[in-house]
């Protein structure tokens, strides 16, 4: 599929975008696992989560739409699904007969990572292409330590792992990067424990796994970067969850309304966990017109609705350190909004990029340059000069749902035509963007 874009249009009014990605797994995953029956509403059916529903239902936890006569529609067709989990208790998944296809999800894979490992089972995870290109070893090394054994290509750093889980010890665990799915695949092995688990994170990756384990029942406390889960002693509660709109969708429209001259949007809905609010507190320090309009809690995660209005122009800043966790996912974005900022934005300590669904240093920075922006590539990040008048270009996706999105942008602001080649990865986590962002166009 490619998308065509042109400039030229305001973006305005008011939208909402689907439901968060990394909630969305965590609520079907953890969901299995509880004492009881989940509900999930503003389930997110991108086609990362559907893999996660898939690798559930073969572990033998039952999932059915909430009163909904439609069905789970494919990510294609629908941007939200509410949905019933029969949990099957924490000893209860049945052995897989067939191998866990995580498709090209990085947090299914890890996260079921750190689940398998605590069954008395064994089973394989595999996914596409992309994903067998990704880290392993990054989950597999601790789970091994707690007692899991796991094999896997490459010395047990690459898809398909096999896993034979088991009795499994505690661990004090320091993260050798910042990253949330690490975290959540030591502390979901923990629920397996026979001691507590302790997970010192060198920044703060997203949380939600805690928020919802603590919910749940779990004894799990948090000093600083350091989380702590004691060894169970009882079950964990089902949870009845509303999930948010993602922020990391809702960038897309957040930067482009900051950027199009004309341009007023509110995006209704979106969590604001600080965990991941690092891309608004960082165009709010570009000069960008942003805010956040009203805000409440729901499903123990902050929401609120943010507007953004198109400004005077954008300073370049500096993105480094501990706020680089924070934004992960959005640095694509951030790289075309530096295009239109005045001096030289730095993106430091993001060396993480480069084992991302691609090297997004790499294809930000390839992709970018043939719209005319000045980007260098460097080992941890890139520098953007601006501004500059972009120009469109045929441009290719990578299979990069959020390299996708952010050319999408970049065409917004480009003087002629943009073709983003090979959008459907799109659906990956922003099932709808196309119309979303046609009906902010009108
Ligand atoms: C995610 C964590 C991040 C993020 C990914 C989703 C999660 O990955 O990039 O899109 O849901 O836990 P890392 O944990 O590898 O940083």
């Amino acid at each position: 599929m490619e998308l065509h874009i042109t400039s030229g249009r305001p973006l305005r009014g008011r939208t909402r975008v689907p439901g968060d990605k990394s909630i969305s797994h965590r609520a079907l995953l953890l969901g299995a696992l509880a004492d009881g029956v989940t509900r999930v509403r503003g389930w997110l059916p991108a086609t990362d989560c559907q893999a996660t529903l898939r690798c559930v239902q073969v572990l033998g936890a039952e999932v059915s739409p909430l009163a909904e006569p439609a069905g789970i529609a494919p990510a294609s067709r629908a941007s939200s699904a509410d949905l019933l989990v029969q949990g099957r208790g924490l000893r209860g998944l049945r052995e897989p007969t067939e191998y866990l296809n995580c498709g090209g999800s990085g947090t299914t894979a890890r996260l079921l990572a750190g689940i398998l490992a605590g069954q008395s089972f064994f089973s394989i995870l595999d996914g596409n292409e992309q994903l067998r290109r990704r880290p392993m070893g990054r989950v597999a090394d601790p789970l091994r330590w707690m007692g899991a054994t796991i094999l896997g290509r490459e010395s047990g750093r690459l898809l398909p792992l096999a896993i034979q889980g088991g009795d499994l010890e505690g661990v004090d665990y320091t993260l050798p990067v910042a990253s949330a799915q690490v975290k959540s695949a030591v502390l979901l092995a923990g629920l397996y424990a026979q001691a507590s688990v302790i997970v010192r994170e060198p920044g703060p990756a997203r949380d939600h796994t805690e928020r919802m384990l603590t919910a749940m029942g779990a004894d799990l406390t948090r000093a600083g970067n350091v989380v702590a889960l004691a060894p169970r002693t009882s079950v964990l509660m089902p949870l009845d969850i509303t999930v948010p709109g993602d922020p990391s969708s809702a960038a897309f429209l957040l930067v482009a309304a900051s950027l199009v001259p004309g341009s007023e949007v509110v995006v209704e809905n979106v969590g604001i966990n600080p965990t991941r609010a690092g891309l608004l507190e960082t165009l709010e320090a570009m000069g960008a017109r942003v805010e956040i309009l009203d805000q409440w809690e729901a499903g123990g995660e902050p929401v609120g609705d943010l507007r953004a209005c198109a400004g005077e122009g954008l300073k370049a800043v500096e993105v480094a350190g501990p706020l680089i966790p924070r934004l992960i996912d959005e640095l694509p974005i951030l790289a075309v909004a530096a295009t239109q900022a005045s001096g030289v934005t730095v993106v430091r300590d993001a060396e993480e990029l480069r084992v991302k669904e691609t090297d997004r240093i790499a294809t930000v920075a390839g992709e970018l340059r043939k719209m005319g922006a000045e980007i260098e590539e460097r080992p941890d990040g890139f520098a953007v000069a601006g501004p500059v008048r972009l120009r469109g270009a045929v441009v290719e996706s990578h299979n990069d749902h959020r390299l996708a999105m952010a050319l999408a942008v970049a065409g917004l602001l480009a003087e002629g035509e943009t073709v983003i080649r090979g959008t459907e990865c799109i659906a990956d986590s922003f099932p709808g963007f196309e119309a979303v962002l046609e009906s902010l166009r009108d």
